[in-house]
């Protein structure tokens, strides 16, 4: 098997992992937040919610390593006029969202939960805007997910 192969196989278990739980969380866990909403189990689906970073952090890993493996294995370049520069550019802004702001507030959202305690009923508004402000972000995110999915398989130009 050539590294080629290998990084493929790497790239495409990333896309598969990170599509997959986003669609999930979008559904379900998102869903669950606003429908639970001044309840105890608004809390529980924030926790989830918040608990899932490593798993998607390890998709995005395992999507990236594959990416630059095959475009230094291949020498396809970086940011070349084709879809593969437009897709290794959404990649770098989808990664500066979430390192700029995304990350940022999910770490400050998780500190805000520990700190209600065990006893809490549900969570404060503070929490509550912080949720609904990174979800959206995400939403902005996922829009590049499924451009650059598209364009990974059509390679159109
Ligand atoms: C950010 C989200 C991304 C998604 C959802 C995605 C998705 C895909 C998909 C579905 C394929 C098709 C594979 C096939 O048909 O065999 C593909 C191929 C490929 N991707 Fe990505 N990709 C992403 C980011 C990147 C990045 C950042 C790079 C480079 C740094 C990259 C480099 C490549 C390369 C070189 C191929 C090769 C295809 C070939 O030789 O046929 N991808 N990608």
């Amino acid at each position: 098997m050539s590294w080629g192969t290998i990084f493929l196989t790497v790239h495409l278990l990333g896309v598969a992992l990170w599509f997959g739980g986003a669609f999930y969380e979008r559904i379900f866990v998102f869903a669950g937040v606003r429908e639970h909403q001044g309840s105890p189990m608004e809390l529980v689906y924030t926790k989830v919610m918040l608990k899932t970073q490593p798993f998607f952090l390890v998709s995005v890993l395992l999507l990236l390593i594959g990416g630059v493996g095959m475009t230094i294995f291949y020498r396809l370049g970086f940011l070349p006029a084709s879809w593969l520069g437009i897709k290794q550019g959404l990649a770098i802004v989808m990664v500066a969202i979430f390192a700029g702001y995304i990350g940022p507030t999910m770490k400050k959202t998780e500190q805000q939960v520990q700190a209600l305690g065990d006893k809490a009923a549900t969570v404060t508004p503070e929490i509550r805007r912080n949720v609904h402000n990174f979800q959206l972000a995400l939403d902005i995110v996922h829009v590049g997910l499924v451009i650059n999915f598209l364009l990974g398989i059509w390679q159109p130009f």
